[in-house]
């Protein structure tokens, strides 16, 4: 589904760093390595890149991770790209300074099993950044997201905070927001953003 969706000469999301990555990305350590999850197209690890981190980006798409690597190449900088399925991804152990989740909408059991490697793969001082949708978003105006059929697959602040209590909150806040990101996220969106870091 996915190569599918990524097989056109558009970057469907946009070339541009998702917004509150851009807002919070400081929070990582300087110059560590970050690991970009469900990372498609590639515009946020190449954001990363650019701010001197050493970043790898995984995706199951290998369509969307050849993009990933065309826009590096463009933009002058050097990302590690990785073909994998995350529900059998090994995340490694204190590997981490930074993980990103940007859209990164899985079936629950997925989701829990990639949270706990999250936990265990950050190193001391990592951080972890999320945004995804809430189970509000099929109610708003705004384009994207998971259908309203698969309500599990939606993420909540209460949700995040029990499978990733392994880490010390930073930012935690479920709200609505313009979201501009291609033709697929237009609008007035419901997410939930959270910045956590590993003690
Ligand atoms: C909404 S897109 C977001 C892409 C990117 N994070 C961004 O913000 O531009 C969701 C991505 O999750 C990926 N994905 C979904 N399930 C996955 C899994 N189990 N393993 C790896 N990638 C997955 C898809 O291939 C797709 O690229």
């Amino acid at each position: 589904m996915w190569n599918e969706r990524y097989n056109e000469e558009e970057f469907i999301y946009g070339t541009k760093a998702n917004d509150f990555l851009q807002q919070v990305y400081q929070h990582i350590p300087a110059k560590g390595h970050v690991l970009c999850l469900a990372e498609g197209e590639g515009r946020n690890a190449v954001f990363l890149a650019k701010q001197g981190y050493e970043v790898t980006a995984v995706d199951m798409s290998e369509v969307g991770l050849t993009k990933a690597k065309k826009l590096a190449e463009e933009r002058g900088v050097h990302i590690t790209t990785q073909v994998a399925d995350l529900t059998e991804y090994d995340f490694g152990t204190k590997k981490w300074d930074g993980i990103i989740s940007i859209w990164a909408h899985m079936p629950k059991p997925a989701r829990e099993r990639v949270h706990q490697q999250v936990v265990t793969s950050l190193k001391p001082n990592g951080v972890f950044i999320l945004e995804a949708y809430t189970v509000e978003q099929p109610k708003m105006d705004g384009i994207g997201g998971p259908p309203a059929s698969k309500p599990e697959v939606f993420m909540s602040l209460a949700g995040l905070r029990q499978e990733l209590s392994g880490l010390e909150e930073t930012i935690g806040v479920e709200k609505q927001r313009d979201v501009q990101e291609g033709k697929m996220h237009q609008g007035l969106s419901a997410v939930v953003q959270f910045v956590a870091v590993k003690k």
